[in-house]
């Protein structure tokens, strides 16, 4: 495979699972060094960096709550130490606390915000610091630096029962869209991608069963729950010069899920 990323330091929150997990080793495999950010399971956290290692890329497991900002500044700070800056910044902590809304309590609620969408905002400030700080590196690429930030389809589909992440979700792309507009003529690139069902934990009541995989498929034109890789593949190209004109986007992987499939049935 074409090393597309060769030199370049990635950092990944959430990666010790699930959407971020596969997009780490993806960019280890496609020759950048990674960050592997993690809450909890230091095991898991570990074998993501040594896998990493084991494809020829550097690769360091590091937590920090991405919700607190003294723990995010640390682990920019060890960034800086380790490999002298960061060129790619994948935000894909995240989190549901679904309730009813009238059951929805408010730890709830800041929990899911504070994570989803303050953490996003504290890792995008630091790394935006960092690339102001250390200049463009035009031999590993045409962008001061690239943010990716990882939404849903939930930025803009309504979803009841969980409010909390639907209004976080639609905080990043704003978010998103405000700070690409804010750093694009630095050449800081910000995007997102919205995944629609994946299989991982998060969602493991949508696809654990036949049943819950049969209804899921309603939901889904393509007939197939998308798999952590088809989104690995996309931060790929996002965080590459292929994408170089691209900032402000929100880029849906989601098998359709965004085109009204009630309607597939002639409606
Ligand atoms: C949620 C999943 C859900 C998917 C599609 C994602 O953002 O985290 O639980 O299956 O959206 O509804």
């Amino acid at each position: 495979m074409e090393q597309k990323l060769k030199r370049q330091r990635a950092l990944v929150t959430g990666a010790s699972s699930g959407i971020g997990k596969a997009i780490a080793l993806e960019l280890g495999r496609a020759g950048a060094d990674v960050l592997v950010n993690y809450l909890r399971g230091d095991d898991e956290a570990e074998a993501v960096a040594a896998a990493i290692r084991g494809s020829g890329s550097r690769a360091i497991a590091h937590q920090t709550d991405v919700s607190q900002e003294d723990q995010v500044i640390g682990m920019f700070q060890r960034m800086t130490a380790e490999w002298g800056g960061i060129d790619i910044l994948v935000n894909n902590a995240g989190l549901q606390k679904d309730a009813p809304f009238d059951e929805m309590t408010l730890p709830q609620w800041n929990t899911v915000i504070n994570v989803n969408l303050t953490g996003q905002f504290l890792c995008a400030r630091e790394a935006v610091r960092a690339f102001k700080r250390q200049g463009k590196r035009l031999e590993v690429s045409r962008a001061l630096g690239k943010i990716i930030c990882i939404s849903s389809v939930h930025e803009v589909i309504p979803w009841a029962g969980h409010v909390n992440y639907a209004a976080s979700k639609g905080g990043v792309m704003l978010l998103m869209k405000s700070l690409a507009q804010e750093v694009a003529s630095l050449h800081i690139r910000v995007n997102s991608i919205c995944p629609g069902a994946i299989r991982t934990p998060i969602n493991g009541d949508a696809w654990q069963t036949p049943g819950a995989l049969q209804s899921l498929m309603s939901l889904i034109p393509y007939k197939r729950i998308g798999e952590p890789e088809d989104i690995a593949k996309t931060a790929i190209w996002l965080a590459s010069d292929d994408s170089d004109y691209v900032t402000g986007a929100s880029i849906f992987v989601d098998g359709g899920m965004l085109l009204y499939p009630g309607f597939e049935d002639n409606g």
